[in-house]
C-alpha cells in the first residue's frame, strides 16, 4: 500500500509505520522533522499542558504539506485521538492539554504534515479510568 503523502486521518489510521511511503517523491521534497519532545523519559499528567517539539532547521524551502497535526498512538496502534491539529509544521512546537487516556507506558506521538514521524515511546499517568 502507497500513499502519496498522508493527507487523511483515515489514511492514518489505516497505515502502520511501515506502510507510509513516501516513494512517490524525491527525499529532498519531504520534510521529516526530528521530534525533540516527548523523550523515551517524558512523563504526561492527564489535565496536564504539554509541549510537543521538532527540529525545524532542517525543512526544505518548499513543502508539500505545511499543515501539522499530532495524533496519539497507544503500543504502536493509532488511536484516533487528535491532540492538536490547524499547525504550521514550521512553528516547530505545539500545544495541548493531555486527554483522560489511561495510565501507560508505552505511549507515542505521530507528527503528520509532510512525513508522519513518531515520538519515542513516553508515559502518561495520573488517571483515574482503568480502560
Ligand atoms: C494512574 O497513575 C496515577 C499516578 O501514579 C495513580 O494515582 C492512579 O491510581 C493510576 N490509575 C489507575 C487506574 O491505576
Amino acid at each position: 500500500m502507497k500513499f502519496i503523502g498522508v493527507t487523511t486521518l483515515a489514511a492514518a489510521l489505516a497505515s502502520s509505520t511501515s506502510a507510509i511511503s513516501l516513494n512517490a517523491r524525491s527525499a529532498q521534497d519531504v520534510f521529516v522533522p526530528i521530534i525533540t519532545s516527548p523523550t523515551a523519559s517524558s512523563v504526561w499528567t492527564v489535565g496536564s499542558t504539554q509541549t510537543v517539539t521538532w527540529e525545524t532547521a532542517n525543512a526544505p524551502a518548499q513543502i508539500t504539506n505545511s499543515i501539522g497535526q499530532i495524533m496519539l498512538v497507544k503500543g504502536g496502534t493509532p488511536t484516533p485521538i487528535v491532540l492538536a491539529t490547524g499547525f504550521s509544521i514550521l512553528d516547530g512546537e505545539a500545544s495541548f492539554t493531555v486527554p483522560d487516556v489511561i495510565n501507560g507506558t508505552n505511549y507515542e506521538i505521530q507528527l503528520f504534515g509532510d512525513s508522519g514521524d513518531f515520538s519515542p515511546a513516553f508515559t502518561i499517568t495520573g488517571s483515574d479510568s482503568l480502560f
